[in-house]
């Protein structure tokens, strides 16, 4: 008898089913940043052997020598129809989509299209670091708008920002992370609707990063932005990397809005020569027949989840975790710990277990840490431990 229905449906936990030692023979930057005694905790890497139908489509793909460049939609249709049945959206339009390298590379493009050299692109900090260094990175300039204290979309600190943003008639745009990378806060359709309605207000225009869309709680409602009213002039990019562990197997997918198609219309034709076509093969897979899978990982996601709550009660009761209800990232609050603006430097040095610094997530970071749920429980366990000895 098992307590976990997926796991009655054939679909063990994938984040009870590798050891320490063979995810210790990985050679990805989790793996191969830190020295063997370090227990990495930190960058979007899961713990996990792949989705059944991910490993046979890619195989049978190596075995038929079926490497060549990508071609044809079935990657935006498998998204697609992953869209209507998990969400309830039937409005992605597969000849609004086109296919990118991966979402960071999307999201540049799609800046690229909605604003010029030098223009205000506004984000929520603390967000994912790569959004400050790729907006750099392309010549535009970061305003911010600060998440509230509840870790949720400040609308007041957006307006303001917005207004701040278009002044002077520049082209500007707003990257919305959705659901939100370091909290796992999951945006609401209300809260959707109200940032599509100032970005019409103010001209900005929305590029939604939805990367971990479907790492989202059963009972919670993913609401893609394209979907609410006003979210038509919106781009989106979407991709099953994060979901299914597919970050070194390049490909995602730009979705365009009725209103914005003729933005995506203009992408260069080229971009659509970076992904990977094993990588399309993989994500389109993954999206077509590996929603099995991505529910166990989900069961045991909101497992860990628990399992983190009731470990910092117990050996760091002065850390504050507000669980999320997306993605398998745990923003915990230090700062009653003492430890400064990088505890994470801290756990490193003295308990030997690398978490993400929230001081690299920006504005509202400073002494905190991100920790990586898509492990084992005992991972989880040690490295609880590790940094209740590191105050020791
Ligand atoms: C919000 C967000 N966007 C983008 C990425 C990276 O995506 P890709 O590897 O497809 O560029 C990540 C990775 O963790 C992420 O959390």
């Amino acid at each position: 008898m098992t307590s976990n229905p997926q796991a009655a449906a054939g679909e063990p936990n994938p984040l009870r089913a590798l050891t320490l030692d063979r995810l210790r023979c990985r050679t990805s930057m989790k793996w191969r940043t830190y020295p063997e005694d370090v227990l990495p905790v930190w960058v979007a890497e899961m713990d996990v052997p792949l989705a059944g139908a991910v490993v046979r489509a890619v195989t049978d793909a190596l075995a038929l020598g079926d490497t060549g460049y990508p071609a044809g939609t079935a990657y935006a249709e498998a998204l697609a129809a992953f869209a209507e049945k998990r969400w309830g959206w039937d409005g992605l339009a597969v000849e609004r989509t086109r296919i990118v390298p991966d979402v960071m590379l999307g999201v540049v493009e799609m800046l690229r299209l909605v604003t010029g050299p030098g223009d205000p692109v506004v984000l929520n900090p603390p967000v994912y670091p790569p959004f400050f260094q790729f907006v750099a990175h392309m010549d535009r300039q970061v305003v911010e708008a600060p998440l509230g204290a509840d870790l949720r979309l400040d609308l007041g600190a957006l307006e303001d920002a917005f207004r701040r943003a278009a002044v002077g008639g520049r082209r500007a745009a707003y990257l919305l992370c959705s659901p939100h990378n370091p909290t796992g806060t999951v945006h609401t359709a209300a809260e959707l609707a109200a940032v599509a309605a100032l970005a019409e207000r103010y001209g900005v225009r929305i590029v939604a990063d939805e990367i971990h869309a479907p790492v989202v709680a059963a009972g919670t409602a993913f609401v893609p932005y394209l979907s609410v009213p006003g979210g038509e002039r919106g781009l989106s990019l979407m991709s099953a990397s994060k979901a299914w562990n597919l970050a070194g197997l390049k490909a995602a997918l730009a979705v365009a809005g009725p209103v914005s198609a003729a933005d995506l219309a203009r992408l260069p034709e080229e971009v659509g020569h970076g992904p990977s076509h094993v990588g399309v093969i993989a994500h389109t897979a993954a999206l077509r027949d590996g929603t099995a899978w991505l529910d166990a990982l989900l069961t045991g996601l909101d497992g860990n989840r628990r399992l983190l709550t009731g470990l910092l009660a117990e050996h760091l009761p002065a850390v504050a975790y507000r669980p999320g209800e997306a993605t398998y990232l745990a923003w915990l609050d230090c700062r009653e710990l003492g430890l400064g603006d990088d505890p994470a430097r801290v756990f490193l040095d003295r308990g030997r277990v690398a978490l993400s610094p929230g001081i690299d997530f920006g504005t509202g970071g400073a002494g905190h840490v991100r920790l990586n749920l898509a492990t084992s429980p005992e991972v989880i366990t040690e490295a609880v431990r590790r940094m209740a000895a590191a105050l020791g």
